[in-house]
């Protein structure tokens, strides 16, 4: 007892000292960059603007990924049910990451159903697809490609999104769903966006799983049950 009492306040600890760390990083460039304008060092101009609202959207990323997080540890994070269409629900949200995509020559290839109805929160969904997607896009070489694929089944829906990356090291799959679990390469973010997924996933029933693909790529699979136990 007090030895999982003692593992729980280390792992507190360790966790806000991974949030002043993710906190520090915009903190600095915003300093820097609005210290130099003030001092004329820098032409106030849009670009350099769009640099500070970059940090600045970084910053309320990471404070919305939170308190998901934390919504979701205390149960308080509720879904909004209703019927959804995943088949058009998948294929608006690649739509929205084709823009991103154009601009590394990535190809976004969907194979989705006349339809896929699943009682779900949309907007939730929405979130884990677009998580998900930005990974792929993101870990996928110039000229990549990235493919969609949502199958129904009798009683579950499938949602498959395989890039073709470099894929995950064995040592890393394990723990990608971990929160601030992330590469130490300039594509990471704050790793939070798949601890987010499997919060939303499993808040509907449902599971995720990473792996790498036979044919190169990371894949993941999402499952979600069409009238599965929501846990609410
Ligand atoms: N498609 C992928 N290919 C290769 N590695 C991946 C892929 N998706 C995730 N990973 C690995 O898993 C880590 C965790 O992913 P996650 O989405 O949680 O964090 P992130 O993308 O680094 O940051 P955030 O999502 O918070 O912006 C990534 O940093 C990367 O190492
Ligand atoms: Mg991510």
């Amino acid at each position: 007892m007090a030895d999982s009492l003692e593992k729980l306040e280390t792992e507190r600890k360790t966790t806000t000292a991974t949030i002043a760390h993710e906190l520090r990083t915009p903190l600095t460039v915003l300093r820097g960059r609005i210290a130099a304008l003030r001092d004329g060092v820098f032409e106030v101009s849009p670009s350099e603007l769009t640099i500070l609202l970059e940090q600045t959207e970084l910053l309320a990323r990471l404070a919305e990924d939170l308190r998901i997080l934390s919504l979701a540890d205390v149960g308080k994070l509720t879904l909004e049910l209703s019927e959804v269409d995943f088949a058009a629900l998948a294929k608006n949200v690649v739509a929205s990451f084709e823009t991103q995509a154009e601009a590394k020559h990535v190809r976004l290839e969907v194979c989705v159903p006349a339809s896929a109805n699943i009682r779900a929160d949309e907007v939730r969904l929405r979130q884990v697809m677009s998580n998900l997607l930005d990974n792929a896009l993101r870990f996928t070489p110039e000229g990549g490609r990235v493919r969609v694929r949502l199958e129904t089944k009798p009683r579950e829906i499938i949602l498959e999104i395989h890039d073709n990356g470099e894929g995950i090291a064995a040592e890393d799959l394990p723990h990608v769903f971990d929160r601030f679990y992330k590469s130490d390469d300039n594509k990471s973010g704050s790793g939070l966006g798949l601890a987010i997924v499997k919060s939303l996933v499993a808040l509907h029933g449902g599971k995720v799983s990473a792996a790498n693909h036979a044919e190169g790529g990371a894949v993941f699979q999402v499952v979600l049950l069409i009238r599965g136990d929501l846990h609410l």
